[in-house]
């Protein structure tokens, strides 16, 4: 790993990652999937937030059931008084990502 990112991951501060590319098929959905699994296997507490249409991260980390969730990230953006925090669910990575799903 590089040095600076294994420093920064020393300090005990939020940190956001964006992964943005106006192609598909790039590996941005994979990097991220990758990036949350590394970072909460060395102890970080990470909030991995979907909001491609296609919601492949959503399916890899909730699987089919989150085609029957009711809410989404979706309602957030839609809805002013739809806060944040009541579409945040736990993954089966339970107590190290947390999800913002969005419906397909
Ligand atoms: N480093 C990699 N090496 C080989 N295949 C990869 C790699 N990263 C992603 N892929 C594959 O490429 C395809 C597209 O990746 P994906 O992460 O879905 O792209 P995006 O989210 O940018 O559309 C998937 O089939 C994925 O398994
Ligand atoms: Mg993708």
């Amino acid at each position: 790993m590089n040095s600076w990112v294994h420093q920064s991951m020393k300090r005990d501060f939020q940190r956001t990652i964006a992964i943005v590319n106006n192609k598909g098929g790039v590996g941005k959905t994979t990097s991220a999937l990758n990036i949350a699994s590394g970072l909460a296997m060395r102890g970080r507490k990470v909030l991995l937030i979907d909001i491609d249409p296609q919601a492949n991260a959503s399916l890899a980390l909730l699987g089919p059931d989150v085609l029957n969730l009711p809410t989404s990230i979706y309602d957030v953006l839609l809805e002013e008084d739809k806060p944040l925090r009541d579409i945040i669910t736990p993954t089966l990575i339970k107590d190290s990502i947390w999800f913002l799903h969005i419906r397909t």
